[in-house]
Protein backbone atom coordinates (compact mmCIF):
# COMPACT_ATOMS: atom_id res chain seq x y z
CA UNK A 1 0.00 0.00 0.00
CA UNK A 2 0.71 3.39 -0.52
CA UNK A 3 2.73 5.31 2.23
CA UNK A 4 1.15 8.69 2.69
CA UNK A 5 3.13 11.74 4.07
CA UNK A 6 2.18 15.26 4.99
CA UNK A 7 1.16 17.38 2.35
CA UNK A 8 4.19 19.81 1.19
CA UNK A 9 4.72 23.00 3.93
CA UNK A 10 2.03 21.22 6.60
CA UNK A 11 3.43 19.00 9.48
CA UNK A 12 2.59 16.99 12.24
CA UNK A 13 3.52 18.02 15.65
CA UNK A 14 4.26 15.15 17.26
CA UNK A 15 3.99 14.80 21.50
CA UNK A 16 6.98 16.86 22.55
CA UNK A 17 7.00 19.54 20.04
CA UNK A 18 2.75 19.89 20.33
CA UNK A 19 3.69 20.41 23.89
CA UNK A 20 5.97 23.35 23.07
CA UNK A 21 3.47 24.51 20.86
CA UNK A 22 0.59 24.24 23.27
CA UNK A 23 3.14 25.76 25.92
CA UNK A 24 3.42 29.30 23.79
CA UNK A 25 0.02 29.07 23.40
CA UNK A 26 -0.95 29.10 27.13
CA UNK A 27 1.43 31.36 27.72
CA UNK A 28 -0.13 34.08 24.81
CA UNK A 29 -3.49 34.01 26.37
CA UNK A 30 -2.73 33.87 29.56
CA UNK A 31 -0.72 37.48 28.62
CA UNK A 32 -3.96 38.44 26.92
CA UNK A 33 -5.51 37.71 30.38
CA UNK A 34 -3.09 40.22 32.22
CA UNK A 35 -3.81 43.00 29.95
CA UNK A 36 -7.73 42.31 29.83
CA UNK A 37 -8.06 40.79 26.44
CA UNK A 38 -11.50 38.71 26.05
CA UNK A 39 -10.97 35.51 23.83
CA UNK A 40 -12.81 34.77 20.53
CA UNK A 41 -13.09 32.40 18.07
CA UNK A 42 -13.43 32.95 14.27
CA UNK A 43 -13.92 30.33 11.55
CA UNK A 44 -10.86 29.23 9.69
CA UNK A 45 -12.87 29.41 6.49
CA UNK A 46 -13.73 33.18 5.76
CA UNK A 47 -15.27 35.01 2.84
CA UNK A 48 -12.27 35.48 -0.16
CA UNK A 49 -13.73 39.62 -0.72
CA UNK A 50 -13.14 39.82 3.24
CA UNK A 51 -9.72 38.59 3.37
CA UNK A 52 -8.47 40.11 0.05
CA UNK A 53 -9.34 43.30 0.68
CA UNK A 54 -6.64 44.78 2.72
CA UNK A 55 -4.19 41.69 3.11
CA UNK A 56 -1.23 43.12 0.29
CA UNK A 57 -0.55 41.70 -3.04
CA UNK A 58 1.96 39.17 -1.61
CA UNK A 59 -0.49 37.43 0.70
CA UNK A 60 -3.10 38.15 -1.45
CA UNK A 61 -1.52 35.65 -4.15
CA UNK A 62 -0.79 33.00 -1.29
CA UNK A 63 -4.14 32.35 -0.03
CA UNK A 64 -5.44 28.90 -0.31
CA UNK A 65 -8.67 30.30 -1.90
CA UNK A 66 -11.35 27.89 -3.52
CA UNK A 67 -15.38 27.84 -4.52
CA UNK A 68 -17.29 25.97 -1.87
CA UNK A 69 -19.47 23.07 -3.07
CA UNK A 70 -22.52 25.88 -2.50
CA UNK A 71 -20.38 27.94 -5.29
CA UNK A 72 -19.15 31.23 -2.85
CA UNK A 73 -15.77 31.74 -3.31
CA UNK A 74 -13.52 31.28 -0.07
CA UNK A 75 -10.42 31.05 1.62
CA UNK A 76 -8.67 29.73 4.23
CA UNK A 77 -7.53 32.52 6.44
CA UNK A 78 -4.35 34.04 6.16
CA UNK A 79 -4.54 36.10 9.15
CA UNK A 80 -6.96 36.85 12.16
CA UNK A 81 -6.93 41.09 11.81
CA UNK A 82 -9.61 41.01 8.87
CA UNK A 83 -11.99 38.38 10.55
CA UNK A 84 -11.89 40.47 14.21
CA UNK A 85 -12.39 43.71 12.46
CA UNK A 86 -15.47 42.15 10.92
CA UNK A 87 -16.81 41.51 13.53
CA UNK A 88 -16.51 44.97 15.22
CA UNK A 89 -17.97 46.34 12.07
CA UNK A 90 -21.13 44.14 13.09
CA UNK A 91 -21.49 41.87 16.16
CA UNK A 92 -19.94 43.73 18.61
CA UNK A 93 -20.41 46.96 17.04
CA UNK A 94 -21.96 48.12 20.03
CA UNK A 95 -19.66 47.12 22.54
CA UNK A 96 -18.07 49.90 24.28
CA UNK A 97 -15.14 50.80 23.23
CA UNK A 98 -12.17 50.36 24.29
CA UNK A 99 -12.65 46.38 23.66
CA UNK A 100 -9.42 44.43 23.53
CA UNK A 101 -9.54 41.36 21.82
CA UNK A 102 -7.23 37.87 21.60
CA UNK A 103 -7.74 35.02 19.24
CA UNK A 104 -5.11 31.86 18.62
CA UNK A 105 -5.43 29.26 16.11
CA UNK A 106 -4.03 28.16 12.81
CA UNK A 107 -3.46 30.50 9.49
CA UNK A 108 -2.46 29.61 6.05
CA UNK A 109 -0.36 30.42 3.38
CA UNK A 110 1.05 29.39 0.23
CA UNK A 111 4.43 30.77 1.26
CA UNK A 112 7.66 28.58 0.22
CA UNK A 113 8.47 26.16 2.59
CA UNK A 114 11.44 27.14 4.07
CA UNK A 115 13.18 27.65 7.97
CA UNK A 116 10.39 29.32 10.16
CA UNK A 117 8.36 29.75 7.07
CA UNK A 118 5.17 27.32 6.52
CA UNK A 119 2.01 27.10 5.09
CA UNK A 120 0.25 26.22 7.76
CA UNK A 121 1.12 28.68 10.71
CA UNK A 122 0.17 29.48 14.47
CA UNK A 123 -0.13 33.24 15.83
CA UNK A 124 -1.58 34.74 19.08
CA UNK A 125 -3.46 38.24 18.32
CA UNK A 126 -3.92 41.06 20.11
CA UNK A 127 -6.28 43.85 18.87
CA UNK A 128 -7.12 47.00 20.87
CA UNK A 129 -10.22 48.51 19.62
CA UNK A 130 -11.15 52.29 20.57
CA UNK A 131 -8.02 54.41 21.00
CA UNK A 132 -6.00 56.69 18.69
CA UNK A 133 -3.84 57.10 21.63
CA UNK A 134 -0.30 56.72 22.45
CA UNK A 135 -0.80 54.68 25.63
CA UNK A 136 -2.54 51.68 23.07
CA UNK A 137 0.49 51.63 20.58
CA UNK A 138 2.66 51.25 23.93
CA UNK A 139 0.25 48.87 25.43
CA UNK A 140 0.60 46.53 22.47
CA UNK A 141 4.27 46.50 22.37
CA UNK A 142 4.84 45.95 25.89
CA UNK A 143 2.52 42.95 26.26
CA UNK A 144 4.75 41.73 22.91
CA UNK A 145 7.66 42.13 25.29
CA UNK A 146 6.52 40.22 28.20
CA UNK A 147 5.27 37.75 26.34
CA UNK A 148 8.89 37.14 24.93
CA UNK A 149 10.20 37.50 28.23
CA UNK A 150 7.65 34.84 30.20
CA UNK A 151 8.68 32.50 27.67
CA UNK A 152 12.49 32.93 28.79
CA UNK A 153 13.60 34.61 25.32
CA UNK A 154 16.86 36.67 25.36
CA UNK A 155 17.65 39.85 23.38
CA UNK A 156 14.51 40.25 22.42
CA UNK A 157 14.75 43.59 19.72
CA UNK A 158 12.06 45.51 18.14
CA UNK A 159 11.80 47.36 14.59
CA UNK A 160 10.07 50.11 14.52
CA UNK A 161 8.67 52.45 11.67
CA UNK A 162 5.55 54.36 11.35
CA UNK A 163 3.68 54.22 8.33
CA UNK A 164 2.45 58.02 8.82
CA UNK A 165 5.90 59.12 7.77
CA UNK A 166 5.90 57.35 3.86
CA UNK A 167 2.73 57.66 3.33
CA UNK A 168 2.28 61.30 4.56
CA UNK A 169 5.02 61.90 1.87
CA UNK A 170 3.53 60.59 -1.07
CA UNK A 171 0.61 61.47 -0.43
CA UNK A 172 1.30 65.18 -0.03
CA UNK A 173 3.24 64.05 -3.65
CA UNK A 174 -0.61 63.18 -4.74
CA UNK A 175 0.55 59.23 -5.88
CA UNK A 176 -2.71 57.30 -5.30
CA UNK A 177 -3.28 54.51 -2.60
CA UNK A 178 -2.73 51.91 -5.03
CA UNK A 179 1.12 53.62 -5.84
CA UNK A 180 1.62 53.82 -2.56
CA UNK A 181 1.07 50.14 -1.99
CA UNK A 182 3.31 49.58 -4.42
CA UNK A 183 5.79 51.03 -3.34
CA UNK A 184 5.19 49.49 0.59
CA UNK A 185 5.35 45.90 -0.85
CA UNK A 186 8.71 46.67 -2.48
CA UNK A 187 9.89 47.89 1.03
CA UNK A 188 8.86 45.33 2.90
CA UNK A 189 11.10 43.02 0.61
CA UNK A 190 14.04 45.80 1.39
CA UNK A 191 13.92 46.55 -2.27
CA UNK A 192 14.52 50.05 -2.03
CA UNK A 193 15.97 51.29 -5.53
CA UNK A 194 12.62 49.71 -6.97
CA UNK A 195 10.60 51.34 -4.59
CA UNK A 196 11.48 55.20 -5.63
CA UNK A 197 11.69 54.12 -9.20
CA UNK A 198 7.80 53.34 -8.82
CA UNK A 199 7.88 56.89 -6.87
CA UNK A 200 10.23 58.54 -10.44
CA UNK A 201 7.54 56.83 -12.76
CA UNK A 202 4.46 57.87 -10.33
CA UNK A 203 5.68 61.36 -10.50
CA UNK A 204 6.99 61.69 -7.21
CA UNK A 205 9.34 65.33 -7.49
CA UNK A 206 13.42 64.94 -7.35
CA UNK A 207 13.24 66.69 -3.84
CA UNK A 208 10.58 63.99 -2.78
CA UNK A 209 12.78 61.07 -4.06
CA UNK A 210 16.05 62.49 -2.18
CA UNK A 211 13.78 62.76 0.87
CA UNK A 212 12.89 59.53 0.24
CA UNK A 213 16.21 58.02 0.08
CA UNK A 214 17.32 59.64 3.01
CA UNK A 215 14.50 58.12 4.96
CA UNK A 216 15.37 54.58 3.43
CA UNK A 217 18.49 55.20 5.08
CA UNK A 218 17.70 56.55 8.38
CA UNK A 219 18.05 53.52 11.12
CA UNK A 220 19.60 53.21 14.31
CA UNK A 221 19.07 51.98 17.86
CA UNK A 222 19.32 55.24 19.69
CA UNK A 223 15.17 55.90 19.21
CA UNK A 224 15.21 59.58 20.10
CA UNK A 225 18.16 60.38 17.72
CA UNK A 226 17.15 59.04 14.71
CA UNK A 227 13.62 60.56 15.16
CA UNK A 228 15.33 64.09 15.59
CA UNK A 229 16.88 63.32 11.82
CA UNK A 230 14.05 61.87 10.28
CA UNK A 231 11.95 64.90 11.78
CA UNK A 232 14.45 67.50 9.89
CA UNK A 233 14.31 64.95 6.59
CA UNK A 234 10.77 65.17 6.10
CA UNK A 235 10.51 68.78 7.87
CA UNK A 236 8.35 70.02 4.40
CA UNK A 237 5.82 67.05 4.74
CA UNK A 238 3.17 67.87 7.31
CA UNK A 239 1.33 64.14 8.04
CA UNK A 240 5.51 62.96 7.59
CA UNK A 241 6.45 65.12 10.88
CA UNK A 242 3.12 64.14 12.90
CA UNK A 243 3.57 60.88 12.49
CA UNK A 244 7.38 61.26 13.51
CA UNK A 245 6.04 63.20 16.46
CA UNK A 246 3.77 60.14 16.91
CA UNK A 247 6.33 57.49 17.00
CA UNK A 248 8.01 59.71 19.71
CA UNK A 249 5.34 60.07 22.14
CA UNK A 250 4.59 55.97 21.47
CA UNK A 251 8.19 55.06 22.39
CA UNK A 252 8.26 57.89 25.47
CA UNK A 253 5.40 56.44 26.63
CA UNK A 254 6.88 53.07 26.87
CA UNK A 255 10.18 54.26 28.26
CA UNK A 256 8.35 56.14 31.34
CA UNK A 257 6.26 53.71 31.88
CA UNK A 258 9.30 51.63 32.44
CA UNK A 259 9.24 49.35 29.87
CA UNK A 260 13.00 49.09 28.38
CA UNK A 261 12.89 48.22 24.81
CA UNK A 262 15.74 47.37 22.99
CA UNK A 263 15.06 49.09 19.71
CA UNK A 264 16.01 49.84 16.27
CA UNK A 265 13.79 52.66 14.77
CA UNK A 266 13.61 52.38 11.01
CA UNK A 267 11.23 55.40 9.44
CA UNK A 268 11.35 53.72 5.90
CA UNK A 269 9.76 50.14 7.56
CA UNK A 270 7.06 49.32 5.68
CA UNK A 271 4.65 45.72 6.33
CA UNK A 272 3.25 43.43 3.69
CA UNK A 273 -0.27 44.18 4.95
CA UNK A 274 -2.01 47.05 3.64
CA UNK A 275 -4.25 48.25 6.40
CA UNK A 276 -1.71 50.14 8.54
CA UNK A 277 -1.85 53.64 9.63
CA UNK A 278 0.63 54.41 12.28
CA UNK A 279 3.11 52.65 14.14
CA UNK A 280 4.37 49.65 12.69
CA UNK A 281 6.77 47.01 14.26
CA UNK A 282 8.34 43.14 14.58
CA UNK A 283 10.54 41.77 17.27
CA UNK A 284 13.30 39.94 16.27
CA UNK A 285 16.03 37.60 18.41
CA UNK A 286 19.44 37.85 16.92
CA UNK A 287 19.92 34.10 15.73
CA UNK A 288 16.99 34.11 13.64
CA UNK A 289 16.25 36.50 10.93
CA UNK A 290 12.60 36.78 10.50
CA UNK A 291 10.25 38.25 12.48
CA UNK A 292 8.81 36.55 15.46
CA UNK A 293 5.62 38.74 15.06
CA UNK A 294 4.31 41.80 13.65
CA UNK A 295 1.93 44.32 14.03
CA UNK A 296 0.56 48.35 13.92
CA UNK A 297 -1.92 50.45 13.92
CA UNK A 298 -4.75 50.49 11.43
CA UNK A 299 -7.31 53.28 11.68
CA UNK A 300 -9.52 52.51 8.57
CA UNK A 301 -10.10 48.97 8.62
CA UNK A 302 -13.60 48.56 10.53
CA UNK A 303 -14.69 51.70 8.25
CA UNK A 304 -14.06 49.83 5.07
CA UNK A 305 -16.00 46.73 6.23
CA UNK A 306 -18.74 49.08 7.10
CA UNK A 307 -18.54 49.77 10.40
CA UNK A 308 -18.15 53.14 12.41
CA UNK A 309 -14.62 54.82 12.19
CA UNK A 310 -13.00 52.90 14.99
CA UNK A 311 -8.84 53.12 15.62
CA UNK A 312 -7.53 49.60 16.12
CA UNK A 313 -3.63 48.78 16.99
CA UNK A 314 -3.01 45.29 17.30
CA UNK A 315 -0.05 42.30 16.90
CA UNK A 316 0.01 38.75 15.87
CA UNK A 317 2.69 36.90 18.07
CA UNK A 318 4.36 33.98 15.17
CA UNK A 319 3.69 31.04 17.58
CA UNK A 320 5.79 28.70 15.05
CA UNK A 321 8.84 31.09 14.84
CA UNK A 322 8.73 31.77 18.85
CA UNK A 323 8.97 28.14 19.25
CA UNK A 324 11.78 28.03 17.11
CA UNK A 325 13.98 31.04 18.58
CA UNK A 326 12.86 29.13 22.42
CA UNK A 327 15.09 25.86 20.85
CA UNK A 328 17.53 27.75 19.38
CA UNK A 329 18.56 29.81 22.69
CA UNK A 330 17.45 26.55 24.77
CA UNK A 331 15.28 28.10 27.27
CA UNK A 332 12.05 26.83 28.34
CA UNK A 333 9.31 28.73 30.38
CA UNK A 334 9.57 28.65 34.03
CA UNK A 335 7.04 26.57 35.17
CA UNK A 336 6.37 25.88 38.80
CA UNK A 337 5.96 22.25 39.19
CA UNK A 338 6.69 22.32 42.79
CA UNK A 339 3.35 21.61 44.80
CA UNK A 340 2.36 23.21 47.86
CA UNK A 341 -0.23 21.97 50.00
CA UNK A 342 -2.57 23.95 52.67
CA UNK A 343 -3.27 22.12 55.97
CA UNK A 344 -6.04 23.86 58.48
CA UNK A 345 -4.90 22.92 62.09
CA UNK A 346 -8.59 22.08 62.64
CA UNK A 347 -12.24 22.11 61.31
CA UNK A 348 -12.57 25.91 62.13
CA UNK A 349 -9.47 26.79 59.80
CA UNK A 350 -10.70 25.20 57.11
CA UNK A 351 -12.40 28.27 55.53
CA UNK A 352 -9.36 29.91 55.64
CA UNK A 353 -6.85 27.82 54.11
CA UNK A 354 -9.12 27.03 51.15
CA UNK A 355 -9.08 31.29 50.87
CA UNK A 356 -5.29 30.97 51.15
CA UNK A 357 -5.08 27.93 48.56
CA UNK A 358 -6.69 30.55 45.88
CA UNK A 359 -4.29 33.05 46.62
CA UNK A 360 -1.45 30.81 46.36
CA UNK A 361 -2.86 29.33 42.76
CA UNK A 362 -3.65 32.95 41.77
CA UNK A 363 0.32 33.48 42.43
CA UNK A 364 0.37 30.56 39.91
CA UNK A 365 1.48 27.76 42.38
CA UNK A 366 -0.06 24.46 42.00
CA UNK A 367 -1.43 23.92 45.62
CA UNK A 368 -3.67 20.94 47.20
CA UNK A 369 -5.83 21.99 50.35
CA UNK A 370 -5.96 19.06 52.90
CA UNK A 371 -9.96 17.64 52.38
CA UNK A 372 -9.19 14.59 54.17
CA UNK A 373 -9.47 16.19 58.31
CA UNK A 374 -6.43 14.62 59.22
CA UNK A 375 -3.70 15.68 61.73
CA UNK A 376 -1.11 18.24 60.44
CA UNK A 377 1.78 15.48 61.43
CA UNK A 378 -0.76 12.63 59.19
CA UNK A 379 -0.31 14.90 56.13
CA UNK A 380 3.35 16.21 56.73
CA UNK A 381 4.37 12.51 56.38
CA UNK A 382 1.33 11.85 53.46
CA UNK A 383 2.84 14.96 51.87
CA UNK A 384 6.51 13.95 52.00
CA UNK A 385 5.45 10.65 50.19
CA UNK A 386 4.28 12.37 48.03
CA UNK A 387 7.72 15.09 47.35
CA UNK A 388 4.88 17.74 48.25
CA UNK A 389 7.55 20.96 48.19
CA UNK A 390 6.09 23.23 51.04
CA UNK A 391 3.82 22.86 53.48
CA UNK A 392 1.52 25.99 54.69
CA UNK A 393 -0.07 24.99 58.37
CA UNK A 394 -3.29 26.72 59.41
CA UNK A 395 -3.33 27.61 62.92
CA UNK A 396 -4.88 29.90 65.83
CA UNK A 397 -1.49 30.68 67.46
CA UNK A 398 -0.14 32.24 63.97
CA UNK A 399 -3.46 33.62 62.36
CA UNK A 400 -4.02 36.39 66.03
CA UNK A 401 -1.25 38.18 64.13
CA UNK A 402 -2.35 37.22 59.91
CA UNK A 403 0.29 34.69 60.31
CA UNK A 404 0.84 30.84 59.15
CA UNK A 405 3.55 28.46 59.43
CA UNK A 406 5.62 27.91 56.31
CA UNK A 407 7.65 24.25 56.13
CA UNK A 408 10.62 23.19 53.79
CA UNK A 409 9.41 19.69 53.31
CA UNK A 410 13.08 18.72 52.02
CA UNK A 411 15.02 21.05 54.30
CA UNK A 412 12.61 20.17 57.00
CA UNK A 413 12.80 23.53 58.64
CA UNK A 414 10.05 25.69 59.21
CA UNK A 415 9.23 29.39 59.67
CA UNK A 416 6.34 31.59 60.44
CA UNK A 417 5.69 33.96 57.67
CA UNK A 418 3.10 37.20 57.34
CA UNK A 419 -0.06 36.23 55.26
CA UNK A 420 0.81 39.00 53.20
CA UNK A 421 3.79 37.80 52.02
CA UNK A 422 3.30 33.83 51.53
CA UNK A 423 3.29 33.73 48.11
CA UNK A 424 6.73 35.84 47.70
CA UNK A 425 8.11 33.89 50.65
CA UNK A 426 7.38 30.15 48.35
CA UNK A 427 8.09 31.76 45.07
CA UNK A 428 11.58 33.49 46.19
CA UNK A 429 13.18 30.30 47.66
CA UNK A 430 11.79 28.80 44.10
CA UNK A 431 14.21 30.90 42.33
P1 LIG B 1 2.15 39.25 9.60
O1 LIG B 1 3.42 40.02 9.71
O2 LIG B 1 1.69 38.87 8.26
O3 LIG B 1 1.04 40.11 10.34
O4 LIG B 1 2.28 37.94 10.48
C1 LIG B 1 2.66 38.01 11.85
C2 LIG B 1 3.59 36.88 12.20
O5 LIG B 1 3.02 35.61 11.82
C3 LIG B 1 4.92 36.90 11.47
O6 LIG B 1 5.82 37.80 12.08
C4 LIG B 1 5.38 35.46 11.64
O7 LIG B 1 5.93 35.27 12.93
C5 LIG B 1 4.07 34.70 11.54
N1 LIG B 1 3.96 34.18 10.17
C6 LIG B 1 3.46 34.78 9.07
N2 LIG B 1 3.55 33.98 8.00
C7 LIG B 1 4.12 32.84 8.42
C8 LIG B 1 4.50 31.60 7.78
N3 LIG B 1 4.27 31.37 6.49
N4 LIG B 1 5.09 30.64 8.54
C9 LIG B 1 5.32 30.84 9.87
N5 LIG B 1 4.98 31.97 10.52
C10 LIG B 1 4.40 32.97 9.80
C11 LIG B 1 -0.26 39.75 10.46
O8 LIG B 1 -0.68 38.65 10.23
C12 LIG B 1 -1.13 40.85 11.02
N6 LIG B 1 -2.50 40.37 11.02
C13 LIG B 1 -0.66 41.28 12.38
C14 LIG B 1 -1.52 42.31 13.04
C15 LIG B 1 -2.48 42.11 13.97
N7 LIG B 1 -1.48 43.62 12.79
C16 LIG B 1 -2.40 44.24 13.53
N8 LIG B 1 -3.01 43.32 14.24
Amino acid sequence: MKAYRTVRGMRDFLPKDAETMRQVEKFSREVGQLYGYEEIITPVVESHNLLAAKAGEEIRERMYTFKDLGGRKVALRPEFTASVARLVATKLRNKPKPLRLFSVGSLYRYDEPQYGRFREFWQANYELFGSTRPEADAEILMLTKDLLLNLGLRNCRFKIGHMGILRGILSQENLDERQQNRIMQLLDKKRWEEALNVARSAGASPRCLKILKKVFETKGKDAFQVLGRAEDDVQDYEEAVAAVENLREILELAREGGVKLEVIIEPGFARGLEYYTGMVFEPYVPEIETALGGGGRYDKLIELFGGQPIPAVGVAQGVDRIVLAMKTQGVAPKIVKEKVVVIPVGEEYVAKAMKLSSMLRSAKLPVEVEVMGRAVSKTLSDADRRAVAYAVVVGPEELKEEKVVLRDMKKRKQRVVEIKNLCEAILGSLR
